[in-house]
């Protein structure tokens, strides 16, 4: 089992059924290897740093309905609330004071926020901070509207395919989302020279093995400069209430098999593994990925923004959070850096093609 995992170190590459045996693999001294394979290439690629990434949810209403979220429109006990520029703008002044130098804009489908309202955001943020870089996660839309917030200066996407399997994508989303569209908008966002975020949740109800190797096909193929993944946690208002969650161990091995599949991803340790292991967040660093993103949004909206059940962190001061993860960080000898934390080869000058 160490020469798959030297293999794949070496070449970037396995096939599916090497992919399936690692994936598999259950055996603590072999994935301790696999752990440590993962740390290492990290280290080669971006030392001990820590990019930090600050997240303002800043509407928490939806028009989609996904069978795994808390957001999903059906949820009639959800609260919904929506910030307003100013509200924004004050996030953004707070996380530059205490070193943020990315802002994630994140909120559900919420057609309030027109093309031209996000455009605003996105220019008045780009205006009073320059040297930050803005990542939006707002969803699915046209090809024309994901153009126009790149030209307000918007340089980052994240947007989840959630599973790169057509028939696992139908159980975990009504009709009206396809696997395709997903697929489509991904590819438009990488066309018009974003950096693109894709991922996908570990363990979401009838996820499969086999369909995890689609998965990690699907980002060898596609080439993203982030990946963003964690375990599905069930949400108490939403179909999936009595599904088991995602564990631990899974989500560090996919951690791990996707730093050696793909050296130079940016790779954050989320707020989900954090939510189902108090070290959930220092384990994931230590299995591979290197970026961390504390939420920015103010406290009184926290609590609103229940993507999954007992969600971590929301009764925190933006600055408390920072101060946390600083520690958190320090703690197995990594350091949050205060720079924008681009991928490594990325070139900024393709904005000009
Ligand atoms: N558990 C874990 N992650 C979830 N997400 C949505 N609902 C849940 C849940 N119940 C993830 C999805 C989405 C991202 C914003 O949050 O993958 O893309
Ligand atoms: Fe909002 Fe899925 S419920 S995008």
């Amino acid at each position: 089992m160490k020469n798959l995992i030297d293999k794949l170190r070496n070449t970037q590459n396995l096939s599916r059924e090497e992919l399936l045996i690692l994936l598999k693999e259950e055996d603590e001294e072999t994935l301790e290897y696999l752990r440590k394979s993962a740390e290492e290439v990290r280290i080669e690629n971006y030392g001990k740093d820590i990019y930090l990434r600050g997240l303002i949810e800043f509407t928490s209403y939806c028009k989609n309905d996904c069978l795994y979220c808390g957001l999903r429109r059906s949820n009639k006990n959800a609260e919904r609330y929506r910030l307003t520029m100013e509200q924004i703008l004050d996030c953004c002044k707070q996380g530059y004071q205490l070193g943020f130098r990315t802002f994630v804009l994140q909120g559900g489908e919420d057609n309030y926020f027109t093309d031209e309202k996000i455009t605003d955001i996105v220019k008045s943020i780009k205006q009073n901070y320059p040297d930050c870089a803005i990542t939006l996660s707002v969803g699915e839309k046209s090809k024309e509207s994901y153009q126009k917030f790149f030209d307000a200066g918007a340089e980052r996407y994240l947007l989840r395919h959630e599973t790169a399997d057509a028939e696992h994508y139908k159980k975990l989303h009504p009709k009206e989302l396809t696997l395709e569209n997903r697929m489509n908008c991904l590819k438009n966002l990488k066309e018009i020279g974003y950096q693109v975020g894709c991922g996908f949740m570990v363990g979401s109800p009838y996820q499969t093995d086999e369909n995890l190797v689609s998965d990690l096909l699907f980002i060898k193929k596609f080439k993203p400069h982030m990946v963003g993944i964690g375990p599905f946690i069930s949400h108490k208002d939403t179909p999936f209430k009595d599904e088991k969650n995602g564990t631990l161990e899974k989500t560090l091995k996919l951690l791990a098999i996707i730093r050696l599949l793909h050296p130079k991803v940016l790779l954050p340790s989320t707020t989900a593994l954090g939510t189902i292991h108090h070290k959930g967040r220092e384990l994931g660093i230590l299995w591979g990925a290197n970026v961390v993103m504390p939420n920015l949004s103010p406290t009184n909206v926290r609590k609103k923004y229940m993507l999954y059940d007992n969600k971590i962190c929301t009764g925190d001061e933006a600055a408390e959070c920072k101060y946390c993860m600083e520690k958190r960080m320090e703690s197995i000898g990594y350091k949050v850096v205060c720079c924008r934390g681009d991928y490594k080869d990325f070139k900024s000058f393709s904005r000009e093609n």
